[in-house]
């Protein structure tokens, strides 16, 4: 199978927009090893939210259009330079999806509910103060509040929502983000997840995860304990596993 990413020459930039960067490489090699899964999965609509530059939605259209070349694309940045970039390096790979200048999705939830098949997201995570979240230009693209989960908590619940009954989500997370912690508010709500890719630069640790819905989730998180008590043990591991690998 061929297998094509977006060719960084390609794409387009602009310095009030995040450069692909060891996070969004670590999100489409995430894809890249799904890739076979993703083309049986045979999504008819696809989404990112926070596309920025736009090589991580050009990647996925690159390696399902061979074998899907009928599915859908969508994305949205809040950043309205950062739409423009990708709508760039779209045109620049010959391909097309439709990018929406929007918080989240917050203007297409209706349209979509239970609609999305793949959802990816590289969000802005960096521990920060809450003041530094939202504002405008580059700093947007990181900027994630407290433990840097602000935009990550405020777009679960809309993922749980756009996503179709066989939905799939993938998120970059880095260990200061809790992402077992992630895994249980997600798992609370019906789904499965697992770490797709697992990466340390001198900088962070980064983690790709995915999501995906299963009924038996929902009921073993009923049956056996309250989230919050398990959302207070997960982030006691979270700490400890982070301790271990500093
Ligand atoms: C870390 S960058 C990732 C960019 C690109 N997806 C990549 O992987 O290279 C995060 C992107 O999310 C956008 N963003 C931040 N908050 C957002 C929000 N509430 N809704 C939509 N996009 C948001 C930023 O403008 C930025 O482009």
């Amino acid at each position: 199978m061929k297998s094509r990413t977006a060719d960084i020459h390609l794409v387009s930039s602009h310095r009030e927009v995040y450069e692909p960067c060891d996070d969004s490489f670590a999100l489409v090699d995430a894809l890249l090893a799904d890739q076979t899964n993703l083309i049986n999965h045979n999504p008819k609509l696809c989404m990112e939210i926070g596309s920025g530059s736009g090589y991580v939605i050009t990647s996925l259209i690159l390696l399902l259009k061979e074998s899907l070349p009928n599915v859908h694309y969508l994305a949205t940045d809040t950043n309205p330079i950062a739409a423009r970039v990708t709508n760039e390096t779209l045109q620049a790979h010959g391909v097309s999806a439709e990018v929406v200048c929007t918080d989240i999705a917050s203007c297409l939830e209706e349209r979509l509910s239970g609609l999305v098949d793949v959802m990816v997201m590289n969000p802005p995570y960096v521990p920060t103060p809450e003041y530094e979240v939202g504002v405008e230009g580059i700093a947007s693209a990181w900027a994630g509040g407290e433990n840097g989960r602000s935009v990550i908590d405020r777009v679960l619940p809309v993922v749980d929502r756009l996503l179709s009954e066989r939905g799939w989500f993938y998120l970059v997370t880095l260990t200061s983000n809790y992402p077992s912690e992630i895994c249980l508010v997600m798992r609370e709500r019906g789904y499965a997840s697992r770490i797709v890719v697992q990466r340390s630069t001198e900088e962070e640790n980064l983690i790709v995860l995915k999501f995906w819905r299963d009924e038996d989730e929902e009921s073993v998180v009923k049956e056996t304990a309250s989230v919050s008590f398990l959302t207070q043990f997960s982030r006691s591991l979270s700490s400890f596993v982070e301790k271990q690998w500093r």
